[in-house]
Order: C-alpha cells, then structure tokens, then sequence
C-alpha cells in the first residue's frame, strides 16, 4: 500500500545551519527531510557548530557535514560551487538574525553564505527558516532585511510564537520540524490551484442533548484535513470549517470551528460567498435533537428514559450546490459520500440528488478514524477507483483531479 510517504522523493537539499538554539530542530527537520524521501546534505557556519555536533547530523543526513570552504575533500577547495550546483534547494534551518544581515548583504567570509551568494539564483531556491529572539525579529533592521531578502528571491517560511530559550514569549521562534517540512513539500508542489479559495468542511458535527451530553459520529476529521493541507500546497488559498476534532491545523490554513450541523451551515453560507471550489468532506449529522434542554436532564426515577424528538438538519452540501454561485459555473462543488454497503449504486444516486459535479464515495466503517482509504470518483462520465492508499497521498491525488474538473468546468 502507498503510504504517500516519499514527497520530496528526488529532491536533494542543502540543509545550512547557523548558530541558533534552534540547532536542535534542525536534526529531526534532516530526519523528516530523508523520511519524504530526500537526500540532504548539511553546511554548518562555525557558530550553528557550538550549538550541535557536526557528528549528530552526519549521523541523520547519512552524509559527512560540510563546514569550512577550505574543506580538502572537494577538489580546487570549490565546495561552495559544488555543493550548491546539486541542490534542488538551499534551506537555511536556523537562520539567525546575523546570517540574514549578511545574505542581505552578500557577504561571503564562510562557506554557507559563500555558497548561498554563489548558487545559480534562478535555479537554486533559497528557503529561509528564520529563528531569534522576539525583539531581534521585531527589530526593523530584521524586518528591513526579510523585505529584502524575499526582494532578492528568497523565500522566507516565516517564524512560531512561544516560549523563547532566554525566557521570553513572542514571535521569533523557529518554525516546528513538521511545519517547515510541510512547507517544504508545498514549494516543491505544483501550483495547480493556485487563485483558487478553496473551502473544505471536515470533521463530525455534535448535536446537543442537554448541556453535558449530545450525538455525534466515528468521522475523525482526517479526510477533510488532509484535503485542506494538499489544496494548500497546490496553491489555494483555503479555508476549513472544521467540527470537535483534535487535529493540528494543516500549514497556512484558515480554520474556523463549528460544533454542530447548524454552526457549520451558517459558517459555509456566509464563506460560499468567497469560495471557487467547496470540497464537503464532512460527516454532517442528519438529525439533532428538536428541544435540547438547557439543563441537564436528570433521571426521574421512574425507569423510564426520556423520549427525545430529531428534526432534519438542512443539507449543507445540497443547498450550496443549489446557489446562485454553483450554478453559474463559478463554484465548483465536490461531495463525499460514507457508505456502509453498495458504495456504487448508492455514491451515484447521491450525486445526482446532490446535484454535485463530482463525488467521492468510501465506505465509512472502512475509514473512520483510520490513516488510510480506498475511494471512487463519480462524475457525469461514470466512474475512477483510487485505490487504497493514506489519505494524504489520495487527497493530493484528489485535489489533481479536481483542479482539472473545475478548470474544465469553467472553460
Ligand atoms: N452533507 C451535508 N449536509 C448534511 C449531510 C451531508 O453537507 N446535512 C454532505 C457531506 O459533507 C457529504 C455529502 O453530503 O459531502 C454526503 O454525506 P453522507 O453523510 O454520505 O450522506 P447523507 O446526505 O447524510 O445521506 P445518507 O445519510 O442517506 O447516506
């Protein structure tokens, strides 16, 4: 089964490090840089080597470490040349506020920065991971510099908010392995969506009983979040309407939270408005309790349970498939379907009762809560399988498909 492992498969990148607490990250940043399937070849400036061994991250890169420019294994002492002609790109994980200055500047008194100034600028990208203290990052000549540097063609992957190792809290924090390493893939990814306001619901909804109890279901979100973070590397910009789950919000996604199908309802109408493409991943639930008490409801002592009365939640999907939006052509509609049995017959009359474009049909129990899934594409010329695979690896094939439908579509 693919796992969907292996996204920078291919892909060779210099990984620099310069001197910063954040060293620290940079080894589990290489190990998930190889886990994707890249090789990486580390730099270090003098300064990152105070902070971590060059050993530990020849250790992880597989690779000796590179630290000085009169290094004697590369022939006529051209390591600077050498290393960055091979690269598919030059991460600098951490950049600290100093290496900036001095790329901005185009110094070259050591190998990194000589190797950055020397990379072919128009075929080597250049990603920046800055990582300092909160009034370094906020100081204008920081600030000065980062205009700059994205003016030069840089790409800066911006920085996290926290705890600081000297104590303080603020901007200025490297970004977390898995954050810079999932926008890694992103650049590397190609920008079929880009323009694109991408609007995905994910996740179960809960409908109230009383104040400490409600109904929900076994959807764990992981569908829709997967959609949210490939649409995103494709380009688009997006937005995700999530309900309760505990999942971390994918990279450069706006996520709003709902609890309940009418939260979600309300949420969707008003951002449709926006959207090019709505993708409804979510397992909306179709009923909710008519009167939920404002009180907990308490047993009576009769034995008896009490007898609760469901109303129909409206159908978010339909009704957004229905707009003025939709049926001009300029929203395009994507739903899902979880089915327990007769994923065809039952996938097909769903879309054309859902009057959607595009469906995507799996069977729940076989999905719910799970990492991977199996599922089959229908349209108005019948039907793709994609076969069992992570959700992440089908979502990116996923969000292929519909960039194409929906281009297709509007053409
Ligand atoms: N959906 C929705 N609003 C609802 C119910 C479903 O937007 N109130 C959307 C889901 O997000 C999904 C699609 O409709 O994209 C199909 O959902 P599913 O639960 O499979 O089907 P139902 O419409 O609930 O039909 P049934 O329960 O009869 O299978």
């Amino acid at each position: 089964m693919d796992t969907g492992a292996g996204h920078l498969a291919g892909k060779h990148i210099v990984l620099g490090l310069s001197g910063g607490i954040a060293c620290y990250k940079a080894a589990e940043l290489c190990r998930a840089l190889i886990k994707e399937g890249a090789t990486v070849q580390v730099v270090m400036t003098e300064a990152a080597a105070q902070f971590i061994t060059a050993v530990t991250m020849q250790a992880l890169s597989g690779r000796s470490v590179y630290t000085s420019q009169w290094d004697s294994r590369e022939a006529s002492s051209m390591a600077h040349i050498n290393l960055s002609r091979e690269a598919d790109a030059i991460l600098i994980a951490p950049c600290s506020a100093d290496f900036m200055a001095k790329l901005l500047h185009g110094r070259a008194d050591e190998l990194l920065s000589l190797m950055c100034l020397a990379r072919p600028i128009d075929k080597v990208p250049l990603l920046l991971a800055p990582a300092m203290n909160r009034e370094m990052w906020a100081h204008p000549a920081t600030q000065r510099n980062m205009v700059q540097l994205q003016a030069d063609g840089a790409t800066i992957l911006g920085v996290g908010h926290g705890f600081q190792a000297c104590g303080e809290t603020g901007d200025g924090r490297m970004l977390e392995p898995a954050e810079l390493l999932e926008d890694v893939i992103a650049f590397f990814t190609p920008k079929v969506m880009a323009g694109q306001h991408v609007l995905v619901t994910a996740g179960p909804t809960y409908e109230a009983i009383d104040p400490v109890r409600g109904i929900t279901n076994l959807s764990s979100g992981k569908m829709g979040f997967a959609m949210a973070r490939a649409a995103r590397e494709a380009g688009a910009q997006v937005t995700l309407v999530a309900g309760p789950v505990s999942l971390p919000t994918p990279r450069g996604v706006n996520r709003i939270n709902v609890k309940s199908a009418q939260d979600m309802h309300v949420a969707v109408t008003a951002l449709a408005q926006d959207a090019t493409i709505f993708i409804a991943t979510a397992a909306v639930a179709d009923w909710r309790p008519a009167a939920p008490s404002l009180q907990k409801i308490k047993k009576d002592g009769s034995g008896d349970a009490p007898k609760l009365e469901f109303v129909e939640n409206a159908d978010i999907l339909a009704s957004v498939a229905a707009s003025d939006a939709a049926r001009s052509g300029k929203l395009f509609c994507v739903g899902f379907a979880a089915e327990s049995h007769a994923l065809a017959e039952n996938a097909h009359a769903k879309r054309l009762r859902k009057k959607v474009p595009l469906l995507v049909g799996n069977i729940g129990p076989d999905t719910f809560g799970q990492d991977d899934n199996a599922v089959i594409l229908l349209d108005e010329h019948g039907s793709t399988e994609l076969p069992r695979a992570s959700k992440l690896f089908l979502a990116r094939q996923l969000v292929g498909e519909i960039a194409t439908r929906s281009r297709a579509a509007r053409s």
